[in-house]
């Protein structure tokens, strides 16, 4: 048996995640803040595994680290926030942006941190959930915060993929579409299921580089 896990996984890309890992006969290690709030989550059939953790809580996500001794083939970095309140310039709200990089950055690299052990011990996989609203070449404007937040993750993940690449783990970095989730809003343009569909075909497909490029859920590649 295979064995998966997610961060962010009580709604959205995340709770996709899981439902089609689960379908699939995957065991789902399912990460969310709040496991007494996830109605969905704790609905889904399977053998799915739920944890609490919130990614800013370094300590917690040691701790859980420590607990599932056992190897992870698939490790999937998707917590992440919009920059809900950053401002515009002029009027940049300068807390709102640590707490951005907090989750998306420092959340997202202790997570595979924490996990790479497991992920070598199963020669796995480690997948970043990033956006093109990181990349710097399709850059338009606005969203300071979450752009900068995942242009970091972007680099972060390569700096990961370089480390992980002769312990034979493959490092992968994706954009998973405009999805229609509450932080995709009402008018995206693709559902969950398509993007984590794609976004599974191209976690099992990633190479092992220590140079992984920025490929969209449809495996469109998007410039850095
Ligand atoms: N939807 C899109 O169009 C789109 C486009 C590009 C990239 N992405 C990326 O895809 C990923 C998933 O996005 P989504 O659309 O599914 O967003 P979403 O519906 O807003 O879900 C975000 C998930 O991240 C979790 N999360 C937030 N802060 C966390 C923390 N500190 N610790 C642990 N979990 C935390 C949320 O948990 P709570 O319920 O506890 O808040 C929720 O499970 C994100 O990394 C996002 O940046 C999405």
């Amino acid at each position: 048996m295979s064995t998966v896990l997610i961060t962010g996984a009580n709604r959205g890309i995340g709770l996709e995640f899981v439902k089609q890992y689960a379908r699939d006969g995957w065991k789902v290690h399912a990460c969310c803040r709040n496991p007494d709030k996830a109605s969905e989550l704790n609905t889904v059939q399977g053998d799915v595994f739920i944890h609490a953790l919130d990614v800013t809580d370094h300590a917690a996500i040691v701790s859980l680290a420590s607990d599932l001794a056992e190897p992870i083939d698939i490790l999937v970095v998707n917590a992440g926030v919009g920059g809900r309140g950053e401002g515009d310039f002029g009027d940049y709200n300068y807390d709102v942006w640590k707490s951005v990089l907090d989750v998306n950055v420092y959340g997202s690299v202790a997570t595979a941190e924490a996990f790479a052990p497991h992920v070598k011990n199963a020669k796995g996989k480690i997948a970043f959930i990033s956006s093109k609203m990181g990349s710097i070449g399709d850059a338009s404007g606005g969203a300071i915060a979450y752009r900068t937040s995942k242009t970091a993750l972007n680099m972060a993940g390569k700096v990961v993929a370089a480390a992980l690449a002769g312990e034979g783990v493959a490092v992968s970095i994706f954009h998973p579409g405009w999805v229609e989730t509450d932080m995709g809003g009402p008018n995206a343009l693709i559902k969950p299921d398509e993007s984590v569909k794609g976004l599974r075909a191209l976690i099992d497909q990633s190479p092992v580089t220590p140079s992984p490029r920025l490929l969209a859920y449809d495996g469109a590649e998007i410039p850095w």
